[in-house]
């Protein structure tokens, strides 16, 4: 039986010979891998870890307020926040390719992080949330590509760190079990996984602050009602999507015109293939009626039924 308890007091030992006195900095998304990573690294220097977390905008509901409240809050660690919603909003607008996007929103996240980084001095050392199967799949190719936005694997040159990767050794179900011995809420630990450019690439064409409102709605809700149906953590997926088109309905006597929303919820090991999730009908209703009801702007909600392949997970 292999213990958390002596692997976290493993790595700690093993991060404090590392650091010595030198600082560390951490760039913290919320998801499960930099969220492990940064409070196991936290245990082990305190106050000579930073974390640096870039609310890009493209966010769920509640979800950098649940950053700040962890990590500041409970923790006390040090938190760098920066609202960066502006200068995400200017860069992207207009913009409707996939691709395009997330290419703006990594150069400007490691924009971003970069400037905070220099306001902090030097830095020594950087946590990353590297995990065994990341380990693995690099320079596979898409995989680690599409991980490079959101790991911050493309630093410029004259930003020289070293690495601490206290994870490489883990399954993400052992970096779960880690995270709860550590005292990292369920929410975060169980948190399924989420694309770094955000809702960024689940507006499908421009984006807009009002459809970014809307999504995050909608959003709130296929999470909510899921959760409530015990279900979140059976599905590796699930989210809403919306396309930037609108179709007639009918509410009272007034005729509509607004978005519908795509319901997508897969299960999958690993991402590379996908099934859709036979919710319940029970379930895809309450969610339907829930969102035509609270989000103005919504008249209609689909249910993706594609596996992948053909189709991907995300929209975009
Ligand atoms: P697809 O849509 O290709 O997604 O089936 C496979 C997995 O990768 C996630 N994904 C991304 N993650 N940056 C990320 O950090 C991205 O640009 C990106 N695109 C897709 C997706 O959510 C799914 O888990």
């Amino acid at each position: 039986q292999w213990s958390m308890g002596s692997f976290i007091d493993e790595q700690v030992e093993r991060i404090r010979r590392q650091v010595g006195d030198k600082k560390v900095l951490c760039a913290l998304s919320g998801g499960v891998d930099s969220s492990v990573a940064a409070v196991l690294v936290h245990k082990a220097i305190g106050d000579r870890l930073t974390c640096v977390y870039v609310d890009h905008g493209f966010m769920r509901k509640g979800e950098s307020e649940q950053v700040k409240a962890t990590f500041s809050g409970k923790f006390h660690m040090n938190l760098v926040f920066v609202n960066a919603r502006d200068r995400f909003l200017s860069k992207i607008a207009g913009i409707s390719d996939p691709e395009t996007k997330r290419k703006i929103i990594g150069n400007e996240f490691i924009r971003t992080f970069e400037d905070e980084a220099k306001k902090l001095g030097k830095m020594d050392f950087l946590v990353q949330g590297t995990l065994y199967s990341d380990v693995i799949e690099s320079g596979t190719g898409t995989a680690a590509t599409i991980k490079s936005h959101h790991n911050v694997g493309g630093l410029p040159e004259d930003m020289e760190f070293q690495l601490i990767e206290p994870l490489r050794l883990l399954f993400k179900d052992e970096v779960r079990k880690v995270g709860r011995e550590l005292g990292l809420p369920e929410e975060i630990v169980t948190r399924q996984p989420f694309p770094g450019p955000g809702l960024a690439i689940r507006i499908i064409g421009e984006i807009t602050e009002e459809k970014l409102n809307i999504l995050r709605e909608a959003d709130a809700i296929v999470l909510d009602e899921i959760r409530k149906a015990g279900l979140y953590e059976f599905i590796w997926q699930s989210f809403a999507v919306l396309p930037s088109i609108k179709s007639v309905g009918v509410m009272g006597d007034e005729r509509t015109y607004a978005y519908p929303i795509v319901l997508r919820a897969v299960t999958s090991d690993d991402a590379m293939t996908a099934d859709w999730a036979r919710l319940p009908y029970e379930l895809l209703e309450k969610i339907s009626n829930r969102i035509v009801n609270e989000v103005p702007q919504v008249n209609r909600v689909v249910y993706d039924i594609t596996s992948k392949p053909p189709a991907t997970i995300e929209w975009e």
